[in-house]
């Protein structure tokens, strides 16, 4: 008795910078980021542009490859740092696009970590028997977080949305195993201070530097290789697999060289790994179902494959799920 992915959709933001968009505004290099991060270019919330929007897209394609209508949906759970508002909520407010009322709509905040946080809460209630289909949203814009005068922030993030739609399935499909974790006491390692991405006008200088996001760079690195790793493991072991038997690793984009560390630390070869990470940067919420999607839409996942998705970030917030699709 448990709950499979039937659908994925992912949508983006029209305006893309490029690594040499970049070189003009900063004292960075197209080189030092493609070496240091394996990002080429990213996607950005533009000013006439609204994250809902993009997410309601995403979920619109969602529902398409599922084969429903939102109508047929029990709830939708959003994934998002990146919160027009405070309330009403950013599932709210997608539930509003997509023309449905009175199901339960709400959000989950777990930064990079939370399409991870939010598919564990549909898993659960799936199997719980109360609810049959589940929209899941992943959605995240930091580009109107960082300080775009911080060389060592502002290239890293790209904006998106990813959605997936979760339906109870008894049988041997589905999820297997997920296991999420956090560590409050190092909350300073990645945050942001200030919250809503809606009112300020220029999507370029959003943000006081004061409010922006900060991070310790090199210290999330070493923790979120180790994290990744051990949490992969453990939902390996607890599925009665071995990591050989893991036929697509579909990870949280943050960095290449995060990705490599982890995959060389479990043995799983390059080819295993999906990445994206060149073209959307790290897209936050968004980057797991956007992966999801394009590896599903490249041919690269076949019915009965066991899937690994992992995760790490602010929060800190850690998790990884295992799936026989
Ligand atoms: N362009 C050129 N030089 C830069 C840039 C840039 N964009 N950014 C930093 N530098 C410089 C620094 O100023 C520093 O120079 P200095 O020694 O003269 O002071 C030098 O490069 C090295 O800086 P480090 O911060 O030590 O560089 P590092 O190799 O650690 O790479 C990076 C930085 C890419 C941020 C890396 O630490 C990282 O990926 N950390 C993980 C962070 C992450 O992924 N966060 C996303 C959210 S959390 C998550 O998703 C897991």
């Amino acid at each position: 008795m448990g709950s499979r992915i039937i659908g994925t959709g992912r949508a983006l933001p029209a305006l893309c910078l490029t690594n040499s968009d970049l070189e003009r505004r900063l004292d960075t290099s197209d080189e030092w980021i493609r070496t240091r991060t394996g990002i080429s270019q990213r996607h950005l919330l533009g000013q006439a542009e609204s994250l809902v929007d993009i997410a309601t897209q995403a979920s619109r394609q969602a529902l398409l490859a599922a084969g429903l209508e939102g109508s047929q949906l029990d709830a939708i759970i959003a994934a998002t740092v990146s919160s027009e508002y405070a309330f009403p909520s950013f599932a709210c407010q997608v539930q509003r696009e997509l023309g449905l009322s009175s199901i339960p709509a709400f959000d989950v905040a777990a930064a990079c970590s939370g399409f991870l946080y939010a598919m564990a809460v549909a898993d659960h209630a799936l199997r719980g028997g109360g609810w049959k289909r589940v929209l899941v949203v992943g959605a995240d814009a930091l580009s109107t977080m960082v300080d775009w005068s911080d060389r060592r922030t502002a290239v890293l993030f790209g904006d998106g949305a990813g959605a997936a739609v979760m339906a109870f399935e008894p049988g041997p499909r589905g999820i297997l195993d997920t296991q999420l974790r956090a560590a409050g006491e190092a909350w300073n390692l990645l945050s942001v201070r200030a919250t809503g991405t809606r009112a300020p006008a220029d999507a370029h200088a959003r943000r006081e530097a004061a409010d922006a996001l900060k991070m310790r760079g090199p210290e999330l690195f070493k923790v979120a290789v180790k994290s990744m790793e051990e949490i992969t493991r453990l939902v390996i072991e607890r599925a009665g697999l071995s990591v050989g038997d893991i036929h697509l690793v579909v990870p949280h984009q943050a960095n290449l060289r995060i990705l490599n560390a982890v995959a060389e630390r479990l043995g799983i070869p390059p080819n295993k790994v999906f990445t994206n990470l060149d073209r959307y940067g790290n897209t936050s919420a968004a980057s797991v179902p956007i992966a999801l999607d394009e590896a599903c839409q490249a041919g690269l996942i076949h019915t009965d494959d066991l899937i690994l998705l992992n995760a790490c970030g602010g929060g800190l917030t850690w998790g990884a799920s295992v799936m026989r699709w």
